[in-house]
């Protein structure tokens, strides 16, 4: 049994237009009706397009759902053509921003001081971020995967002021398991959620949710979340079905209430 309250993200990618985002919020909000769930905190992450459209829905019928982007420039506004600032998701009642995703680390450039620096502009707006981290396979079978999350996690995390500790959640998300099919054993995310932990209370942010993401789905969420020891997941493919994360919500909130 985990002892914080389990977070649940659905990271939608670069997938569904904005009438097939409304479609997923609204199948979401009928199984939420149908099944509440009562321990767990709901998040979805759609394409900047969508989110209007989809803050509006959860809004109007009132979907425990909260909404993330899935990325923001670090600056405040001015000359950044196609980049979208903090205070603009924040009218449009994003409460939350994924930060340094893999796949924004490799294919965008978004460097360790980037990653700090819109973590920075992140909280100071208020606005709640997920910091992820995670090693490339190289860096694991090399058995440097501690070293390399922790100099991430310090880049990242080092200085914040104490109003900024408690906005922030860290996702773990090993880049061998994203989008593979492969999610990393509860053996190997167990000692990685031990690492982390000790990393964050050392930088005083013990207060923490850590995630874990990459290939999870229904069948091996409750043993990631039970011998794995997460306070939730960071979804990518699972999420992109209503049945499939919603199957995930079910089992942390099963497994924080003690009933698996
Ligand atoms: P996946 O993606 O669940 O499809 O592996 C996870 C992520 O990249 O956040």
């Amino acid at each position: 049994m985990t002892q914080k309250r389990p977070l649940v993200i659905g990271n939608w990618k670069m997938n569904l237009d904005y009438v097939e985002a409304v479609h997923l919020g609204q199948q979401l909000g009928v199984m939420l009706k149908n099944k509440p769930v009562e321990h767990t905190d709901i998040v979805v992450a759609p394409p900047f397009v969508d989110l209007r459209s989809v803050t509006s829905i959860i809004e109007s019928e009132r979907i425990p759902v909260e909404v993330a982007a899935q990325h923001v420039n670090a600056n405040e506004n001015g000359a950044h053509t196609g980049e979208i600032s903090v205070s603009m998701l924040k009218r449009l009642n994003v409460k939350w921003i994924l930060i340094g995703h893999s796949e924004r680390r490799a294919m965008y450039a978004m460097s360790d001081e980037l990653v700090a620096a819109t973590l920075r502009s992140v909280t100071r707006a208020g606005v709640r971020a997920v910091v992820c981290v995670g090693e490339a396979l190289q860096v694991r079978e090399a058995d440097e995967h501690e070293a390399y999350v922790s100099a991430q996690l310090a880049s990242a995390l080092e200085g914040l002021d104490e109003k900024s500790r408690e906005l922030i959640s860290v996702a773990y998300e090993p880049i061998w398991a994203i989008g593979t099919g492969l999610s990393a054993s509860a053996e190997q995310v167990r000692a990685m959620m031990d690492h982390i932990r000790s990393v964050l209370a050392q930088l005083s942010l013990g207060d923490a949710r850590v995630l874990y993401g990459g290939s999870v789905n229904a069948e091996n969420a409750p043993s990631l979340m039970l011998e794995g020891a997460v306070d939730g997941f960071l979804v990518g493919g699972a999420s992109l079905k209503a049945e499939s994360f919603m199957g995930i919500v079910q089992s942390c909130d099963d497994c924080y209430d003690g009933k698996r």
